[in-house]
């Protein structure tokens, strides 16, 4: 890492004067020139406050370190087709890798400020933090613990069971009176598809650049199990009752936007756009689509997939909107590669295997790796009324030693619930996707945001 710097040091007083060299060392901080916009941070970065990645991953590729993030994906997506809030793993002694997705912003939280660097998950609505003391958290001796502190917070409550919040948080189940006062809301919910956590809904201000939300609920963590739990919480950015959006009613009315940086960017960030203000004005959308039994979830239509011109032959119920069942294709931060339901997995692979010069062989989570030099097709994705062609960058990706390329999808795990596409943040990189609640669109443009 001191290797890193000292060549980033050493541009950037190449590439501009001293002064504005220091204003690029430190791109870690918000933009000033915004500040309603936040900085979203890539877990691996240098901006972020976890420690660095297994040395076998550090000193690997692109490739590798995807791989090695995407290791959760089919755990993540069993959990996203299984979402409802009631869903909970029992609570047993884990072990505390950072194993949690992939892009971090900072927020704030009590009176005065505690600052923790939250995942991003557009696909849970309560946020939750570590509270001190918890049990299982990140070990101390990590920088990357950070609890919050109640006691330090003169803006903190709680909130008993009697509040609709509760019944939210619980998903709907009963929480248990046990004396004559009103019980503390608990509740306990499983994330990442192997992880759980014990929390207490609580309130206190949280402050998002220079918005303040004042009694905002979120779980306050009291015990933890499984690798996945963000160690610094996490910020519920879904469509569902508890999310940030549905606390925040008309400071954000129900709009945010994201631009993810490249898994590359280790010296960026990309941004957190809350609320309709400053938006892109001109940018394409398609509808977005509610399902009732899943109502975290940002549903699109997804239509069809061409690489290159050919549009790819898939059955068009395997790609349909089913609010009975679940099914369709969701927009989310916080699986890494994108996944197809298998036959629409194997159509799309069969077509670019027409197209590209094999042989094909298999790395990690990628079934379709060729020889770099070989020449390969756009994916396009048909959204209604939006065809989105993804840059290279975000269909193929490179191993270290320059010589291989994959297609950077998959198949979905293939049981008896496969019937969700997910459409992950390999795939957004580079994008701004606009989520709009309000008028039920989501927008997609291009932006470098790295
Ligand atoms: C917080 O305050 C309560 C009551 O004053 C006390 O019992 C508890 O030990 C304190 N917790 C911490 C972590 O300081
Ligand atoms: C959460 O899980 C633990 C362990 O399984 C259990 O003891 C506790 O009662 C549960 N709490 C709630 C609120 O369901
Ligand atoms: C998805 O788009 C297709 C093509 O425009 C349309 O026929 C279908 O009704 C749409 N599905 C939903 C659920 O809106
Ligand atoms: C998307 O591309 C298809 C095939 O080229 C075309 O028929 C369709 O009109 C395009 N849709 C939009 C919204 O541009």
């Amino acid at each position: 890492m001191a290797r890193l710097t000292t060549v980033f040091l050493f541009l950037s007083l190449l590439l501009s004067s001293a002064a504005a060299a220091d204003a690029a060392a430190d791109t870690c901080s918000p933009p000033s020139d915004d500040p309603s916009r936040l900085s979203v941070i890539p877990i691996y970065s240098k901006c972020s406050p976890f420690p660095p990645p297994p040395p076998a991953v550090a000193t690997s590729s692109l490739l590798d370190t995807v791989n090695h993030l995407a290791a959760k994906d089919p755990a993540r997506l069993t959990s996203l087709i299984s979402a409802s809030a009631a869903a909970v793993a029992p609570i047993a002694p884990g072990q505390h890798l950072l194993n949690t997705a992939n892009y971090v912003v900072r927020v704030k939280l009590g009176s005065p400020a505690q600052t923790f660097a939250m995942v991003l998950d557009t696909s849970s609505d309560a946020s939750f933090v570590p509270c001190s003391p918890c049990s299982g958290c990140s070990s101390s001796s990590s920088a990357a613990a950070a609890a919050f502190s109640p006691n330090a917070s003169s803006t903190f409550g709680s909130l008993d069971c009697s509040v609709a919040q509760c019944s939210q948080v619980r998903g709907g189940s009963s929480c248990p009176a046990t004396g004559p006062e009103p019980a503390t809301c608990l509740f306990n919910q499983s994330y990442g598809g192997d992880s759980s956590l014990s929390a207490a809904l609580v309130t206190d201000s949280l402050t998002l650049g220079n918005d303040v939300v004042p009694g905002f609920a979120f779980g306050c963590v009291r015990s933890v199990s499984g690798g996945s739990i963000p160690p610094q919480g996490l910020l519920g950015l879904g469509r569902g009752p508890l999310s940030l959006l549905s606390q925040t009613g008309p400071l954000y009315s129900g709009v945010f936007s994201y631009c993810l940086p490249s898994f590359r960017s280790y010296y960026f960030s990309g941004s957190l756009k809350l609320g309709p203000v400053g938006q892109p004005k001109s940018i394409r959308t398609t509808p977005l689509l509610k399902n009732p039994h899943r109502p975290s979830l940002y549903y699109v239509n997804l239509t069809g997939i061409s690489v290159g011109r050919v549009r790819v032959p898939v059955d068009p119920k395997s790609l349909a909107f089913d609010p009975s069942t679940g099914a369709g294709t969701v927009i989310d931060s916080g699986t890494v590669i994108t996944r197809f339901v298998e036959p629409v997995y194997a159509a799309i692979r069969d077509e670019f295997r027409k197209q590209v010069k094999g042989p094909f062989s298999s790395l990690g989570a990628f079934d379709t790796c060729f020889g770099e030099a070989a020449e390969a097709p756009a994916i396009t994705l048909r959204f209604e009324g939006l065809n989105l062609t993804l840059p290279m960058e975000n269909s193929l990706i490179h191993s270290s030693s320059g010589t291989v390329a994959c297609l950077s999808m998959a198949a979905a795990p293939n049981n008896v619930n496969s019937v969700l596409n997910v459409i992950a943040n390999l795939q957004q990189q580079n994008l701004r996707i606009l989520f709009d609640v309000k008028n039920s669109v989501v927008g997609i443009a291009r932006e470098l945001c790295n």
